[in-house]
C-alpha cells in the first residue's frame, strides 16, 4: 500500500458501516492501480451526517459514497445534485470540489452495467421489464430501465400505494409507462416479459423466500435479483433450474462502485472475475 503525505482520500459513511464491503473493494482497486490514496469506513450517526461531512471536506477528503440511512440526507446537504439522483430521490456518491459537494446516484449506472456485462443480448429498447418491490433500491432499478430505453414496465410491490406513488413519480418527463399490478398478480404479471427484476429484500440471508411461480415467465426472459448474499437466491436457483439466464446481484455492487472511485482517485477500475471472486472471499 502507498499512503504518503499527499495521498487521496475518500471513504463509505454509513451507520452501521462495519458490514460495508466497500473499503476492501476500492483497497483492491487502489493496490491493483499502484495509487496513493485510502478508503475508509466511516461510522456517523444520522444526526452527526452534515457535521461529518463538512468535516471530511474540511480535511482535505476527494469525497465519500454514502450508504444506508444517509441517502436521503446526502441529497439535502450536498450543493449540487445531478438530475438522475434527484429524480431516484437519494445520492450515495459524493465529490468534493472547490469547497462544494456535488452529488451523484451510481446505483441505477451499476444495475445496468451489470446487466450489460452479463446479460449482453438484452435489448433494452424493445424489452419488457417485471419489477418486484418499491424500495428504494426499486427507484434506482427503475430509473437505470428508464433511462436505458425500457418504455414497458410493470411494477407490483405489497404495499401497493407505495409502487403508485413511485410510479408517478418516475414517470414525470418520461415516456414510456409504468402498469402498477396488485403483488397477488405477479404470478400471471411474468407472462411475455423479457427481464425480471427482483428488489424486495426477500431471499436474503435471513429473509423469507419469495414466493414466485415462473411458469408464465418466457424461457428467454432474464431473472436478476438486487439481493447478492446469498449470490444464487432462491429465485435465481428456480429460474436457472428453468432454464433462464440469471444474473446475480454482485456485480451491481462492483459496477456502482466504479463512478466514485475513477472521480476520487482519477484511475479507471475494472470489474472481472478476479475482482468477484476477491470479494466473494471477504
Ligand atoms: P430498499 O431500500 O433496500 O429497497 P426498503 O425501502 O425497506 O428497502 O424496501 C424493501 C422492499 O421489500 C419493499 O418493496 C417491501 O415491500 P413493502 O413496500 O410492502 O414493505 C419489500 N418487502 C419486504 N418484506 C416483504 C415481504 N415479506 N413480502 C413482500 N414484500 C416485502
Amino acid at each position: 500500500m502507498i499512503l504518503s503525505g499527499k495521498a487521496r482520500l475518500a471513504g463509505v459513511v454509513g451507520w452501521p458501516v462495519s458490514h460495508s464491503k466497500s473499503p476492501q473493494l476500492h483497497g483492491y482497486w487502489l493496490e491493483q492501480l499502484g495509487i496513493d490514496g485510502a478508503y475508509l469506513p466511516l461510522a456517523v450517526e444520522p444526526e452527526s451526517f452534515d457535521l461529518a461531512l463538512t468535516g471530511l471536506m474540511a480535511a482535505g477528503f476527494q469525497g465519500v459514497n454514502v450508504t444506508v440511512p444517509h441517502k436521503e440526507a446526502a441529497l439535502q446537504f450536498c450543493d449540487e445534485v445531478d438530475p438522475l439522483a434527484r429524480r431516484i430521490g437519494a445520492v450515495n456518491t459524493i465529490v468534493f470540489r472547490e469547497g462544494k459537494a456535488i452529488g451523484s446516484n451510481s446505483d441505477a449506472f451499476g444495475f445496468i452495467e451489470n446487466l450489460r456485462q452479463n446479460a449482453p443480448g438484452l435489448n433494452f429498447s424493445l424489452a419488457k421489464a417485471v419489477v418486484l418491490g418499491a424500495g428504494g433500491a426499486a427507484r434506482g432499478v427503475i430509473a437505470a430501465l428508464q433511462d436505458a430505453g425500457l418504455r414497458d414496465i410493470v411494477l407490483l410491490n405489497r404495499t401497493r400505494s407505495r409502487a403508485e406513488a413511485l410510479a408517478e413519480d418516475l414517470c414525470k418527463d418520461q415516456t414510456g409507462t409504468i402498469r402498477v399490478l396488485d403483488w397477488e398478480e405477479r404470478n400471471s404479471a411474468l407472462e411475455s416479459a423479457d427481464l425480471l427484476v427482483n428488489t424486495t429484500s426477500l431471499g436474503m440471508a435471513g429473509q423469507p423466500a419469495l414466493e414466485l411461480d415462473l411458469s408464465a415467465l418466457p424461457q428467454s426472459a432474464v431473472v436478476t435479483d438486487i439481493v447478492y448474499a446469498p449470490l444464487i437466491t432462491p429465485l435465481l436457483a428456480l429460474a436457472q433450474k428453468q432454464g433462464n439466464p440469471v444474473v446475480d446481484g454482485l456485480g451491481m455492487l462492483l459496477h456502482q462502485a466504479r463512478p466514485g472511485f475513477e472521480a476520487w482517485f482519477g484511475a479507471k477500475p475494472v470489474v472481472n472475475e478476479e475482482l468477484r471472486k476477491f470479494v466473494l472471499a471477504i
